[in-house]
């Protein structure tokens, strides 16, 4: 295998990019290596979601996908869903109904409710509570999380909420 074959051609958060991912590398190692940091290991076992970023228009744990596998997708973080100065719809209804305790669990909840609405503008609470069902909190903050789909989906639809 050459050197040629340790890189991968991605679109990152918008910007077409080159990896370098050796074979056996994890796309959570090689996303966290790029300084994108929203994307955290827990489990390391595909369960709690806290890895959860975007390939293509699928929710993926990138803690168990082999980087080399997203060659050639579109890969989104939560680092490219909003800045701390901008941020998205999905991420100030979290702030606004404090949608978390210690916060580690946030970016891939924000992760998977954001492809969520993308695909459901409406959703009811089962159809969260089922979306959701691998974004694990341990802090237990579903009801401020359900709330903050809540308001995120009205106002996504155009609702002054
Ligand atoms: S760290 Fe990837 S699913 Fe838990
Ligand atoms: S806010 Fe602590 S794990 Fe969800």
């Amino acid at each position: 295998m050459t050197s040629k074959d340790h890189r991968i051609a991605v679109t990152l958060n918008g910007a077409e990019t080159e990896l370098d991912a050796a074979p056996y590398e994890t796309l959570l190692e090689v996303l966290r290596r790029e300084q994108l940091h929203g994307c955290r290991e827990s489990c390391g076992q595909g369960v709690c979601g806290t890895c959860t970023v975007l390939v293509g228009e699928r929710t993926i744990a990138s803690c168990i996908m082999l980087a080399h596998l997203a060659d050639g997708e579109r890969i989104e973080t939560v680092e490219g869903m909003g800045t701390p100065g901008d941020l998205s719809v999905v991420q100030q209804a979290f702030v606004e109904h404090a949608g978390f305790q210690c916060g580690f669990c946030t970016p891939g909840m924000i992760v998977t409710v954001t492809q969520l609405l993308r695909e459901n503008p409406s959703p009811t609470d089962d159809e969260v509570d089922h979306y959701l069902a691998g974004n694990i909190c341990r802090c237990g903050a579903y009801p401020e999380i359900r709330m903050a789909v809540r308001t995120a989906a009205a106002r996504l639809r155009g609702e002054d909420v």
